[in-house]
């Protein structure tokens, strides 16, 4: 049998249900784009997300959501979401990934949702931050978060067959990552500088056809895992550690047992090939493109991921709003 065509009996591809999912969030929260404010953006997204991903055919249970029931009326961690047949799954969702960028109508922005075969997402939550590294198939064995910056990016070079001076690593700026641009910039590589959206960044990161080679800084828990589904997706790796905010956040993190130095990989994060990702631009940026509307509906572009059979589908869809005021869904 031809290679390309599948060995085994087709199974449901829940990345492609997911996508009408991303589209949904997308689509409700780009309508607030540059309007200043967050909420907005957040409950149109949400919204969206919760009511679309109801009909989903799976048996799924957030791991990674808006926060713990008391504080989030939807899509709160320990939510049973889905139509209840089909696969037993742990969800996470990021209805948007750069809130803020919607809100101030800045790039980057993506809608997200990543699945894996229940008990397998595994979200380190007692940290609300993570210093992570990224980068993609070719380089995944020569990185080591806790080597120096310009070791790993002399390695990752090496991999990629071509000088420092042609690597590009993406950075959320902040301030703190003061220290760390002066040694990506020291060890001769481009910098790259995003407001916010470290997903959709680390992404490009393990996608070999983007601008972008390695990430590198500290950015949200929650983020972490939803990119390592993906990343998991496409071959690549992520690692991360641990970035205590606080004093406070760090002793209550050792008074559980838990290791503060443990280097988290992908596997550590979403432990199966049973995996499915979809994300949708909100606001184009260099991974996707942004809602557009026009006369009679919008456009969106989507990215879908399957982990077993290593899909990435780039999916454009023409949403028409007459004909989908008509359907239930
Ligand atoms: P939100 O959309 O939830 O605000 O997250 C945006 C984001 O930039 C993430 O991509 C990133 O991981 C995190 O915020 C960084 O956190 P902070 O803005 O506190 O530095």
């Amino acid at each position: 049998m031809d290679s390309l065509i599948p060995h085994q009996p087709m199974e449901r591809n829940l990345a492609m249900d997911l996508v009408r999912v991303t589209e949904a969030a997308a689509m409700a929260a780009a309508r607030y784009l540059g309007r200043g404010d967050k909420n907005l953006v957040d409950k149109a997204a949400v919204d969206a997300m919760r009511y679309t991903l109801g009909y989903v055919h799976m048996d799924g249970v957030v791991v990674i959501g808006e926060g713990e029931k008391d504080k989030a009326p939807m899509l709160y961690i320990g939510e049973y979401i889905g139509d209840g047949t089909s696969l037993p799954v742990d969800i996470a969702v990021d209805p948007i990934d750069g809130t803020t960028s919607v809100a101030r109508g800045l790039p980057g922005a993506i809608s997200t949702v990543a699945l894996s075969i229940k008990g397998t997402m595994h979200y380190p939550k007692e940290f609300f931050y993570m210093n992570k590294i990224v980068t993609g198939a070719e380089a995944r064995d020569c990185i080591d978060i806790n080597a120096p910056v310009k070791e790993n990016l002399r390695n990752i070079a090496q991999a990629k067959q071509k000088p420092i001076s042609e690597i590009t690593v993406v950075v959320i700026d902040r301030p703190r990552h003061e220290q760390l641009l002066t040694e990506i910039r020291s060890a001769g590589a481009r910098v790259k500088l995003i407001s916010d959206g470290d997903v959709a960044a680390a992404i490009e990161a393990a996608l070999p056809e983007k601008e972008v080679d390695v990430l590198m800084g500290i950015g949200g828990t929650p983020e972490a895992v939803i990119a390592a589904a993906a990343i998991h997706c496409t071959g690549g790796i992520i690692q991360c550690k641990a970035w205590p905010k606080d004093e406070k956040e760090r002793k209550a993190a050792i008074a559980k047992g838990i290791d503060v130095d443990k280097v988290y990989s992908t596997n550590d994060l979403i432990d199966s090939d049973d995996v499915f990702f979809a994300a949708t631009g909100v606001t184009s940026g260099e991974l996707l493109k942004g809602v557009r509307y026009f006369s009679g509906g919008a456009q969106t572009q989507s990215l879908a991921m399957r982990c077993r059979s290593g899909t990435i589908r780039w999916v454009d869809a023409y949403h028409n709003s007459t004909k989908l005021a008509k359907l239930k869904f």
